[in-house]
C-alpha cells in the first residue's frame, strides 16, 4: 500500500495530478455498487447542487449526476473499509508533506446516460477547504466507447483523459486543477470526495 501511496502523492507534488488503476479491490468495489444501486432505489441519490449555501442551485447543464453523501462514521462494511483506506492515505500524506489535512466527505455519484459535468475547479471562491479532490470508479467492465471519460487539465501539462473503470482511484489539487466529466452513455457510478483542511 505504501508504495502505491508514495506513487499518488509524488505524482501529486510533481504534476498536480495523478492515477492509480486498482486502489481499490474487486470486492470493495462490488460492495460500493451495490450500496449506490440500493440507495438509488430507495430514493435516496438526489440532483447535485453547484456552489454552496445561497449560490447553491442545480442544473443538469452543468452537471447532470445524482449523489448521496456517505456518513463520518457508517454501519456499513464496505463504507468502512474505504474511509478507513482513505483515512490510512491521508494519514500518510500529513505525515510525508505536513499538509495539515484533518477532514474528509465523500459521496457516492451516478451519472445517467447523456448526462455530464461541464469543466470546473472543485475548490469554492468561499470555501477553500478542500485540498484534494478524490475519485474512485463502482463500474464492471467499462469500455473507451462508453464514454464518460474525467479529463484533467493539470497547468503544467496537457489534457489527461481516464475512464471510469471500477477500481481507478484519481487524485488532483482541488485548488488548481480544472476538469470535465465528458458524456457517458451508460448509467456512470463513482465514490467521489475531498481531502480538507477546516
Ligand atoms: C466532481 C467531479 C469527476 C468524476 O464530482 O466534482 O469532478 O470523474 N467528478 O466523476
Ligand atoms: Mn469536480
Amino acid at each position: 500500500m505504501e508504495s502505491l501511496f508514495e506513487t499518488l502523492i509524488e505524482g501529486v507534488l510533481a504534476d498536480q495530478f495523478a492515477s492509480a488503476s486498482s486502489f481499490l479491490s474487486p470486492d470493495l468495489v462490488a460492495g460500493l455498487r451495490a450500496n449506490l444501486q440500493s440507495r438509488l432505489q430507495s430514493g435516496n441519490m438526489h440532483p447535485a447542487g453547484i456552489g454552496r449555501a445561497i449560490g447553491h442551485q442545480t442544473d443538469a447543464s452543468v452537471r447532470g449526476d445524482l449523489i448521496s453523501w456517505l456518513d463520518d462514521h457508517p454501519d456499513d462494511s464496505f463504507e468502512k473499509e474505504f474511509l478507513a483506506a482513505i483515512q490510512k492515505f491521508m494519514d500518510y500524506l500529513n505525515q510525508t508533506c505536513y499538509t495539515g489535512l484533518n477532514a474528509m466527505e465523500f459521496h457516492y455519484a451516478i451519472y445517467g446516460p447523456g448526462s455530464f459535468y461541464l469543466r470546473h475547479k472543485d475548490q469554492f471562491r468561499s470555501d477553500s477547504g478542500r485540498r484534494f479532490s478524490i475519485v474512485t470508479y463502482l463500474n464492471e467492465d467499462w469500455l473507451p466507447i462508453d464514454g464518460g471519460a474525467l479529463v484533467l487539465y493539470p497547468e503544467n501539462a496537457g489534457p489527461q483523459v481516464y475512464f471510469p473503470e471500477g477500481g481507478r482511484m484519481t487524485f488532483f489539487r482541488s485548488d488548481v486543477v480544472e476538469h470535465e466529466v465528458l458524456p457517458t452513455l451508460r448509467p456512470r457510478m463513482s465514490l467521489t470526495g475531498w481531502l480538507k483542511s477546516v
